[in-house]
């Protein structure tokens, strides 16, 4: 029998759930791309955008997903041939070097293994041994949605200033902006991609790339500008037209600023920051408590100071991930994450990770929901896990 007949609930880590306000805001007929409501709506976001980001510097949107974005980043900055070090922890690190070989980019990658954060200190020795200074620019994922890591950004931007190498310092935070506390500006990062089908609740389709002075600088002598991904006339032109490279996304622009009046005006930047730890907490309280007792199920990253506050990473054995998953889905209308690049898509490694997303327009009840049946497919499945994840959750909870 399915129990799963009511409102389903998406738990994965990305696209998020769309808060209806901004689906109602998106609930229109086409309007004017020349003049007049949209073209005064979309010069609000620029502002609200870098309130995110806590930056001064410049944002360009693209009218394209995370990809989009990297790829923004790297020809708007690198040459042909440009070396980058990236710092490997899960997946999308990675992805970003990899994304950029086919344009002529040679990354370097150093890995951290997928259950650690990137350690500064071998940052800092990898860019001492550097002596010529052949990086241009060292990637690395806030959040690294696959593995769940979070990376220590103001430490890492200690490690490149100790280490006196003028490489840039470029971060994805396409799964981490809006959900966990990102300062630019204070934290030295020149150049931040990001995209609006997490933590900015729009439905995926819109991505944008931060720069600072450094990043635009690197522009001036960047041999690999396009047309369409340059931006410079995003961040710049004042025909509307050209600030997208064509007709602009009319109703993801209506859907983005009621996302950021909900993210900016109504609650603030801090305090969804401040949400989406209590319940990160909320929801490691319930896993770590399923592991004890010998139990079959445990967080893929060990400390909870390098956790995500928008995803976490879970890891099983004999296949029980998908088990949990396919239970979840079919009898609790919960959608799980599936588990991502941590082993060989579709071997038994593959079916022992699944990922709960916790990032966004997300309450306790979401998290509770999520959790409630999570701890009802461990007991149909007999599943061995420890008791009390509940209690355990709910007592982080109601601490707040
Ligand atoms: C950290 C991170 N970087 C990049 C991407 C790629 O973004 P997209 O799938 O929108 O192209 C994702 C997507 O999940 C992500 O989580």
């Amino acid at each position: 029998m399915s129990l799963g007949y009511g409102r389903r609930l998406m738990s994965i880590p990305g696209p998020s759930v769309i808060p209806e306000r901004v689906l109602n805001a998106m609930h229109r007929p086409s309007p004017n791309i020349y003049a007049g409501e949209l073209v005064d709506l979309t010069a609000t976001l620029y502002p609200d955008l870098k309130t995110v980001a806590q930056t001064k510097g410049q944002v360009a949107i693209y009218i394209a997903n995370g990809h989009g974005a990297w790829e923004a980043a790297m020809t708007n900055t690198f040459s042909r041939g440009d070396k980058v070090l990236v710092l490997a922890t899960g997946r999308f690190a990675i992805g970003w070097g990899e994304w950029g070989q086919k344009i002529g980019i040679e990354p370097t990658v150093i890995d951290f293994g997928p259950s650690s954060p990137a350690n500064p200190a071998k940052l800092q020795e990898a860019l001492q041994n550097d002596t010529a200074h052949k990086y241009k620019a060292i990637l690395v994922a806030q959040t690294d949605t696959a593995s769940s890591v979070q990376n220590d950004i103001p430490a890492l931007r200690a490690a490149i200033d100790a280490s006196g190498h003028p490489a840039l310092f470029y971060v994805d935070c396409i799964a981490s902006l809006g959900c966990e506390k990102f300062m630019m500006d204070d934290w030295g990062v020149d150049l931040m991609v990001a995209g609006c089908q997490k933590g900015l609740m729009t439905p995926p389709g819109l991505s944008f790339v931060y720069a600072n002075d450094r990043a635009l600088e690197a522009r001036k002598t960047a041999d690999l500008v396009t047309s369409y991904w340059d931006f410079i006339p995003r961040m710049n032109a004042d025909v509307f037209y050209q600030k997208f490279g064509g007709t602009a996304p009319t109703h993801h622009l209506y859907g983005l600023r009621e996302a950021l009046d909900i993210l900016v005006h109504e609650e603030g930047v801090e305090n969804a920051w401040a949400r989406h730890a209590r319940l990160a907490k909320a929801i490691w309280a319930a896993v770590d408590n399923w592991g004890s007792d010998g139990g079959d199920i445990k967080a893929n990253v060990p400390d909870q100071k390098d956790r995500s506050c928008a995803v976490t990473c879970i890891k099983t054995t004999n296949g029980n991930a998908t088990r949990i998953r396919e239970w979840c889905e079919k009898t609790a209308g919960v959608t799980l994450g599936i588990g991502l690049g941590m082993a060989e898509h579709g071997s038994l490694e593959w079916h022992d990770y699944f990922r709960i997303g916790h990032m966004g327009h997300l309450n306790i009840p979401m998290v509770m929901g999520t959790l409630g049946s999570i701890d009802s497919a461990l007991k149909a499945l007999d599943i061995p896990h420890g008791t009390g994840a509940l209690e355990a959750a709910s007592s982080v909870i109601s601490q707040s």
